[in-house]
């Protein structure tokens, strides 16, 4: 179907007809221009707020189909623009971006030798969907202050504005989100949002301690991302030798537990995601 013609629901018949002879939306064209005198009420428009269609931003046309004359609505540009636009303001509002970066893009970042490499690879995957020509996505590492979350996130915007639905969590934030949802009731919600999420930014990987119970849930949503090929991208402090360190199970006392969850993870990272380190000390201080 064309995207400015109305639905099927919305056709009406303007002269006698059967429910057979309904037409294929696919062999409209956009030939308003000589139909209907209400497309006369379009005449000098200058956007929504001045439009005197009924509904706001269709415009009445008719088509004919095997000898059928049809009143359709089609939608107009201002239409189809604020559509467009309330999806980008949806999809921005519940990507949660850090405040601080939600504004970014390109210029905002500063790009020196010790970055260049990873803003090259960022530009890439910002305009391919968050991945790479072989299908990865990235894993970015630094020093703290580096400019990890800062690119993740400008990575998310630019990704938003070509209307791609991405989901921007910080690793902690998200663990803690878990917590408060046994007691909310909405634990499967949580957990299912972050795996089934189009592109998923997993910030700050690693920082949390490794107890039995964030390794498992770090499992949950990484091995259900790796199964079902879903765009993953994440930063983290640590290179990937201290990562698979960091994410090793170990008692209060540091004492390790089990390394098998840490390398389950481990591995399913290096599959989904290039690693790809910035340089660079902490633009903080
Ligand atoms: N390339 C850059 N150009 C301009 N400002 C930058 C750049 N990189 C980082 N900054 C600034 O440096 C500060 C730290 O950046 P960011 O939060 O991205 O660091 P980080 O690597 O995520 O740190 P952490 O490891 O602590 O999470 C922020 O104020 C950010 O705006
Ligand atoms: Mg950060």
């Amino acid at each position: 179907m064309n995207e400015w013609m109305a639905t099927v629901n919305e056709l009406k018949p303007t002269g006698s007809t059967s429910q057979n002879s309904r037409p294929k939306l696919s062999v409209i064209r956009n030939d308003c221009e000589k139909n209907i005198p209400k497309q006369e009420l379009c005449r000098g428009c200058k956007g929504m707020g001045s439009c005197k269609q009924s509904p706001p931003g269709m415009i009445p046309v008719e088509i004919e189909e095997m000898g059928q004359k049809y009143e359709v609505l089609r939608m107009c540009k201002y239409e189809r623009q604020r559509r467009e636009q309330a999806k980008i303001n949806r999809l921005f509002r519940d990507s949660q971006v850090p405040i601080i970066y939600s504004a970014d893009s390109w210029n905002d970042y500063a790009v020196n030798n010790d970055n260049r490499a990873a803003v090259s690879i960022a530009q890439q995957i910002a305009k391919n969907s968050g991945r790479l020509p072989n299908r990865k996505s990235v894993l970015f590492y630094g020093r703290r202050g580096c400019g990890k979350t800062k690119l993740a996130a400008i990575i998310t915007n630019e990704l938003i504005k070509q209307g791609e639905s991405v989901l921007f969590t910080s690793v902690p934030d998200l663990l803690a989100q878990i917590r408060r949802s046994y007691d909310v009731g909405n634990t499967q919600e949580v957990i299912k949002g972050a795996q089934n999420a189009d592109i998923l930014i997993l910030d700050d990987l690693g920082t949390e301690r490794m107890n039995a119970w964030v390794s498992e849930q770090l499992y949950l949503i990484v091995n259900a991302r790796y199964n079902n090929d879903r765009t993953t991208l994440v930063t983290t402090n640590y290179g990937p030798e201290q990562l698979t360190d960091r994410l090793t199970v170990t008692n209060i006392q540091g004492k390790v537990i089990d390394e098998a969850p840490s390398e389950r993870i481990m591995s399913r990272l290096y599959a989904m995601c290039k690693f790809v380190e910035i340089r660079g000390g902490d633009r903080r201080i």
